[in-house]
């Protein structure tokens, strides 16, 4: 495996990107971030990665790894909850490096962020079934067994209640309905308790901005699993995305 990669986590509002020492998961260097454009079609998105490696000013020879909000099958976006819907169908692998020139290797946002949890944060050297949650504008999902990811999982999609299970339970929806603590709590305890219900995992880890608040909601909810919060916080993206150049579950 490479000594290190650069990371790129794409998100809604910024793309951001950093070099990554993959022995330590330390950033090397300055973050790069630019405004996510708007609309956020695969031209703009992809020029806005450009710019990030023009910043950064990356070896020709250090593997990309890009973190993208939508499952990444075969380098190829099946579907797609909250970028421009002009993404769906896209080879975003392919054409990512054909602009960027470096080896790519695209995931999934939250697959990343639980191989950043699992090699460099909260689920470092836990075994058995490990699933990272990130709470954000929607839902994201990364499954662990063992060390091995098993990727595009999207829990956030479940139906609960007769909701898509994002749309009551993502961090944006307690700032769209104003909701209390206790009030997101609820949510989120019913939410957890089904996936809990369907997987009996060995631990669930939770990310996403929200979960530096993560002591006035994580002891409301009473599961049988225990439940912490991410370690990575803020570089989770580009760690992950960075860890993923080395990851079978990275797919191109
Ligand atoms: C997408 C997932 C993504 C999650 C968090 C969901 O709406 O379908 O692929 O991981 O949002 O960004």
């Amino acid at each position: 495996m490479a000594q290190r990669a650069c990371g790129i986590d794409i998100g809604g509002s910024g793309v951001k990107g950093g070099v990554v020492d993959l022995e330590t998961g330390a950033i090397i260097g300055n973050i790069v971030k630019v405004v996510t454009p708007q609309p956020s079609t695969p031209t703009s998105v992809i020029e806005a990665c450009h710019d990030v490696m023009t910043q950064l000013d990356v070896p020709a020879d250090v593997p990309v790894g890009i973190s993208f909000p939508a499952p990444v099958v075969h380098g190829t976006i099946p579907f797609m909850a909250n970028l421009d819907q002009a993404w769906v169908g896209v080879d975003i692998a392919s054409l990512m490096e054909q602009r960027i020139g470096h080896r790519v290797a695209v995931v999934n946002d939250a697959d990343a962020a639980a191989l950043g949890e699992a090699t460099f944060g909260a689920a470092k050297g836990v075994g058995g079934v490990i699933i990272v949650t990130t709470l954000g504008t929607g839902i994201g999902s990364g499954v662990i067994l063992d060390g091995k990811l098993l990727p595009n999982t999207e829990l956030g999609h479940l139906e609960i209640d007769g909701y898509d299970a994002e749309k009551r339970a993502a961090a944006s929806i307690k700032t769209a309905e104003d909701l209390t603590w206790e009030q997101y709590a609820a949510r989120l305890q019913r939410y957890y308790s089904h996936v809990e219900m369907l997987f009996s995992p060995d631990l669930f880890v939770v990310g996403g901005g929200v979960s530096e608040n993560a002591g006035k909601f994580l002891p409301l909810l009473k599961l049988r699993t225990p439940i912490i919060p991410a370690m990575l916080r803020n570089t989770a993206g580009i760690v992950g995305a960075a860890c993923a150049t080395g990851s079978h579950a990275a797919t191109k």
